[in-house]
């Protein structure tokens, strides 16, 4: 199966690295070969575990009648929304973490995929590291969920455990920036928008419609200070930004909160980058996903999982 990829920052990285190391051994186990025909960023990149055909324009990829799989990971809804609807309107499957643009763009990209006939897969998009897109969508389904809830934003998370350490926010923030947690513009992590984008996306998958962003309530991180997170450390708690989603009598809502977690409860021990996603389903009852929820491995890990799910769900060559 011949990929091309557009947008190398961490994830993007992190992707040809898997698929660079694990090369020999994802042949041996699945068969086939995943070939990176071509990737796309605005300026060339080296790395050490590979040589790979480089263009700053990305119509080279589009435009290549070979290529049948393109992930996204140039993020926002600007570029990555035109492009998603050229990959998926040409026939070719896409495979993308964008939660931004899904969860403003999802309904019309969703039917693009099935309109066309392709596979739209962005495990990536929520948690990071963790598969909870794909058990949503497919281990789960038998439920009727009452609520989505978790911590959804490795960044906040990170900063909160730093600050609750001692560390100021901005140095807190820096240091999330530095390990390559944050978005392109951080603002979207500590407004709390990262995470709204994220339960937006878990909510689609638990009750197949998404809620207009617009009219979710969101509170981030950014007016918390060091002494706030102190202060509710002497008291045996802890500040967490949750993500939450429910229905009531047919009605979605979902908000977005920096909430007081006491040390009796699952998510107060969600540290640092880990993000954990609980889900109340009717039948299952309580189901928690927990894991690093950002980072270029883990990240990038999920990504590839969606490559290998495309290559083993067709007849791409
Ligand atoms: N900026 C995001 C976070 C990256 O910190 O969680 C992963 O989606």
């Amino acid at each position: 199966m011949k990929l091309g990829v557009i947008g190398i920052g961490t994830v993007g990285e992190g992707v040809l690295k898997i698929l660079s190391q694990e090369k020999d051994r994802l042949e041996a186990m699945f068969g086939r070969e995943v070939e990176i025909k071509r990737i796309c960023d605005i300026r060339e990149k080296e790395f050490p575990f590979g040589e790979f055909n480089f263009t700053d324009n990305y119509r080279e990829i589009l435009d290549d009648k070979e290529i049948h799989t393109v992930v996204e990971l140039i993020g926002g809804v600007g570029k990555a929304y035109e492009i998603a609807k050229e990959v998926l309107t040409s026939g070719r499957n896409l495979v993308c973490a964008n939660k931004h643009l899904i969860a403003l763009h999802g309904r019309e990209l969703f039917t693009l995929a099935k309109e066309n006939n392709v596979h739209f897969y962005f495990e990536a998009a929520v948690g990071g590291g963790i598969p909870v897109v794909t058990p949503l969508r497919e281990g789960l389904f038998p439920n009727r969920f009452s609520r989505i809830r978790g911590v959804l934003n490795g960044t906040c998370n990170y900063m909160l455990k730093k600050m609750e350490e001692g560390m100021e926010y901005e140095q807190a923030l820096q240091d999330a920036k530095d390990m390559g947690y944050a978005e392109a513009d951080p603002t979207f992590d500590v407004a709390g928008i990262d995470t709204g984008h994220k339960i937006s996306v878990l909510s689609y998958l638990a009750w197949g419609e998404l809620v207009d962003f617009s009219e979710i309530s969101i509170t981030g991180i950014d007016k918390l200070t060091k002494k706030d997170v102190e202060d509710a450390a002497r008291d045996g708690k802890r500040y967490k930004l949750l993500g939450e989603a429910s229905v009531t009598e047919g009605r979605t809502s979902i908000c977005v909160s920096p909430q007081l977690v006491g040390c009796d409860e699952l998510l107060y021990s969600v540290e640092g980058v880990y993000n954990a996603v609980e889900t109340e389903g009717s039948y299952t009852g309580k189901t928690v996903f927990y894991g690093e929820g950002a980072g270029m491995d883990a990240t990038a890990s999920a990504v590839v999982s969606d490559i290998y799910k495309v290559l083993l769900n067709g007849s791409w060559n």
